[in-house]
This record gives structure tokens, C-alpha cells and sequence, in this order.
């Protein structure tokens, strides 16, 4: 399977925070923000990942992630001039995709879960169908909407409702099949003039092949696209790395436990930020594994 991080998008509603520079490269706490998601999709096994972005930033995400190959992982960069909608990183990662599956996950989404490697393994093992997270948040009409019947079955998903039927916001953070390419061509942009990514998840969602995980309360998202939410993700991924001495959102130590990099890795990438917090726990790590 592959992977595709999307971190392009205007940020407006970050202003002026992003009028020179991209929303996902802002810091949550100790990292830039992209380091989140990006973690997300190795702890999922993808080691393929396109990395999408606005041609003003992909420059700077070069210089931060380079080829991968510190993480184990290779990245492949893309272009999307205007940002048309999510979907549209389908099309531009065509020929790359080449009739691969492939994970979707958005640059300014935090998952933060119990047995998440658990949850991600099993998206990436379904052959056939889609595979999308469902979360209960106090403000579902900013997002896709999902409803269920008695059953717990998914009945339907409608993007920003004025009036939500239920409280279930889809996160941005999509597991699709080989054939992800061919109904993302079908698409047609909205009322708001952008592809959809719930039309998407819709054609998946009317054959009967869309798997919805509900994340629990023991599970965190966090989206950091406005000003508030920016803040809480920075304090949550204090409060946990503070009290826990555990990383969140830390591709070097994923890489590690996934067995991309070797330790030998682990210690030199420990070293080069070795005078932050988060190069001696690194560090730690390496130590422990040893004993
Ligand atoms: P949004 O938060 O919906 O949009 P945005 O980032 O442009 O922010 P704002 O609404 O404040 O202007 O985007 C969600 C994520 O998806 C975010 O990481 C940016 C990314 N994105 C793209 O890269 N390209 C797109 O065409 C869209 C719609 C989103």
C-alpha cells in the first residue's frame, strides 16, 4: 500500500499564521505539525508517500523531510496548484499510484490512540473497500458526517450538514483499494466548487464497501486548523509526552520500532537533535533496547 500525505490547502483560517508559510509546518509543541500524520502512515507499514503540497512550500518540505531514507520510508513530491479539493491528490499522484492501494491522510490531522498500529494494520489488510475513522466531536458540521443505523451500520455521510444527525465527524485519515484512482476520476467538484472527499466515500459507502472504525474514548483527534485547536494539540502532545516519557508523532522513533532504521540510525538522528528533550528521549530509547 501507499501513502499519501496532502499538506497543501490555503490555511485561511490561520491567517496570518500562514501567509508566508504553510499551516503543516507550523509547530504542535516540538514538532512541525506534519510529523503527526506522517507518523501515522508509517506506524500503518507504508513506506512509499507522496508528499502534496502548494509549489510555494514544497521547497521547505523538502529541506525538512528529504528522501525518506533517515526514516527508512521513501518520499516522492507533488505539486497541487490550487487547492480543488482533497481528492484531487488521486489525480495528481495517478501514475505514481500506478493500481496500487493507497492511505490518505491530511497534513493537519493528530490521531492519537491506544493499539493504533492494531487499527491501521487491519485497514491496510482489506482488500477490497474502503476504510475510514469515525470520531465523536462536539462541532460535527466543520465536517464529514456519519449516521448509523441500529445495527451500527454506516447509513450515510454528509459533508458539513447545517443540522448534523449525529455527532460522528469523519477524520482525515482514509484507507482506500486499488480502485481509489478510477472513482476519484468520477468525481465532479461541488456547490463550493471542490472534489469531495465524502463523494468519494460515498461511492464506497452506496456498493457496500465502506468500513467505518469508530475511535473510542480512550482515542484522540485533533485537527489544527484554527487557532484554538492549534494550541490544544501542542498542550495535549505536552501533557502526554511530560507525564508518560513517550513520544507522540515522532517519525524516527516509528521508524525504529517498525524496523526501517537500525539503531545505529536511531543514535545519529538522537544525536543531531541531541540538545532538545526529544533527542534524549530518543536517546533513552536506543539505551533501553539494548539492555
Ligand atoms: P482544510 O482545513 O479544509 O483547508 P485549509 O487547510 O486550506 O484551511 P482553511 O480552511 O483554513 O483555509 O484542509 C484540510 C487539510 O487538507 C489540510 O491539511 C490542507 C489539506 N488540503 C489540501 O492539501 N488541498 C486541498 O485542496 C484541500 C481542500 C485541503
Amino acid at each position: 500500500m501507499k501513502g499519501i500525505l496532502l499538506a497543501g490547502g490555503a490555511g485561511t483560517r490561520l491567517h496570518p499564521l500562514t501567509l508566508a508559510m504553510s499551516k503543516q509546518l507550523l509547530p504542535v509543541y516540538d514538532k512541525p505539525m506534519v510529523y503527526y500524520p506522517l507518523s501515522t502512515l508509517m506506524l500503518a507499514g507504508i513506506r512509499d508517500i507522496m508528499i502534496i503540497s502548494t509549489p510555494q512550500d514544497i521547497p521547505l518540505f523538502k529541506r525538512l523531510l528529504g528522501d525518506g531514507s533517515q526514516f527508512g520510508v521513501t518520499f516522492e513530491y507533488r505539486t497541487q496548484s490550487s487547492p480543488d479539493g482533497i481528492p484531487q491528490a488521486f489525480l495528481i499522484a495517478a501514475d505514481w499510484l500506478d493500481g496500487s492501494p493507497c492511505a490518505l491522510a491530511l497534513g493537519d490531522n493528530l490521531i492519537f490512540a491506544d493499539h493504533l498500529s492494531a487499527i491501521l494494520k487491519q485497514a491496510t489488510q482489506r482488500t477490497i473497500g474502503a476504510t475510514v475513522f469515525a470520531y465523536q466531536v462536539r462541532d460535527p458540521e466543520r465536517y464529514g458526517v456519519i449516521t448509523f443505523d441500529t445495527e451500527g451500520r454506516a447509513l450515510d455521510i454528509i459533508e458539513k450538514p447545517a443540522d448534523p444527525a449525529s455527532n460522528w465527524a469523519v477524520t482525515g485519515l482514509y484507507f482506500y483499494d486499488h480502485r481509489v484512482l478510477e472513482f476519484s476520476r468520477k468525481l465532479r467538484p461541488s456547490a463550493r466548487g471542490e472534489l469531495e472527499i465524502t463523494d468519494l466515500n460515498r461511492m464506497y459507502l452506496e456498493e457496500g464497501n465502506l468500513q467505518v472504525e469508530r475511535l473510542g474514548r480512550g482515542c484522540a483527534w485533533l485537527d489544527a486548523g484554527l487557532p484554538d485547536s492549534l494550541l490544544e494539540a501542542s498542550a495535549f502532545v505536552h501533557t502526554i509526552q511530560a507525564r508518560q516519557g513517550m513520544l507522540v508523532g515522532s517519525p524516527t522513533e516509528v521508524a525504529y520500532r517498525m524496523g526501517f532504521i537500525s539503531r545505529q540510525q536511531l543514535i545519529e538522528q538522537a544525536q543531531n537533535i541531541g540538545k532538545t528533550e526529544l533527542g534524549r528521549v530518543l536517546m533513552d530509547l536506543s539505551l533501553r533496547d539494548r539492555s
